[in-house]
């Protein structure tokens, strides 16, 4: 059977994946962020999944604001880099998994989660930046991946609760597939920033320590979160978290958290990394 051992948060910030396309991770600026990188992609490369679910969001590239899927999965042999405006990253082409999308998607839509369907979509920065931290720069990206897009850009996204529910129901799909894969689920996103208005350039310490100290210590606090909150305490865009909520929720109850990263400033954001594995 298919079994889901961890799951990875990382931030998504589009400066790393251009620092990394650029080679300017060794500047003085990047370093400090790159080095924490390295053991998390060390604990990768020795857990080598065979399906990685991505859950990130897309920032109007592949879809414009005319259309907004508030979970969607995609179910494609292969989805390329967006170009997001200066052409596409120059990084590997990313290989679906599209008999365990499918059954993951079967599985959400007949439990009550109405999913979207992708058979075409192309990947952002919300999805290429993750691979790029947690696998620096392979010739081709190392595990079939199955993204996961979110509404957090445009009001009215989804509650924590009910991303945190969503990945509990994607760990029963993903635990009833029968063939013996390793899977990992990454969280996407955040830390607290701010790119606009009279706060641009928010960044809450306190709060992203806290939200990553209570992914093992208090998730129900996390689940309590509302929009206003993440809006107040995290800036506009630190409502991307609750991507970190679905993964948490495929995850057993006890997890141990391997390893954080955690990073001010990279761009406009606080840079966060996590990994935490299940007890079992
Ligand atoms: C920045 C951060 C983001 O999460 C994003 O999607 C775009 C820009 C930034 O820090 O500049
Ligand atoms: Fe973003």
């Amino acid at each position: 059977m298919a079994k889901l051992i961890a799951g990875l948060g990382t931030s998504h910030v589009p400066a790393v994946g251009a620092a990394m396309d650029n080679g300017k991770t060794q500047e003085p600026y990047w370093k400090p962020l790159f080095d924490g990188y390295e053991p998390a992609r060390e604990w990768l490369r020795k857990v080598d999944p065979d399906v990685v679910i991505v859950v990130y969001n897309d920032h109007a590239n592949a879809f414009s604001i005319e259309l907004t899927p508030t979970f969607i999965i995609g179910a494609a042999d292969q989805f390329q880099p967006a170009d997001e405006g200066y052409g596409p990253r120059r990084v590997p082409v990313v290989h679906g998994h599209p008999d365990l999308a499918n059954h993951i998607i079967e599985h959400l839509v007949l439990n009550e989660f109405d999913m979207t369907t992708a058979l075409n979509m192309d990947v952002d920065h919300g999805l290429t930046v993750p691979l790029s931290v947690a696998c620096g720069q392979p010739e081709a990206w190392p595990f079939k991946v199955i993204p996961l897009a979110v509404n957090v850009i445009k009001y009215p996204q989804p509650h924590g609760r009910r991303c945190y529910a969503l990945g509990k129901a994607i760990r029963k799909a993903v635990d009833s597939y029968e063939e013996d894969l390793k899977v990992v689920i990454f969280g996407t996103g955040g830390m607290s920033h701010q790119l606009q208005g009279e706060r641009v350039g928010l960044i809450n310490k306190e709060f992203d320590i806290a939200f990553l100290d209570d992914l093992t210590a208090d998730v129900d606090r996390l689940l309590k979160i509302d929009h206003l909150e993440y809006m107040r305490d995290s800036g506009s865009e630190g409502i991307e978290l609750i991507m970190w909520l679905i993964m948490r929720g495929a995850l057993d109850e006890n997890v141990n958290e391997i390893y954080r990263h955690y990073h001010v400033p990279a761009s406009n954001t606080a840079a966060g990394l996590i990994i935490l594995e299940n007890e079992s």
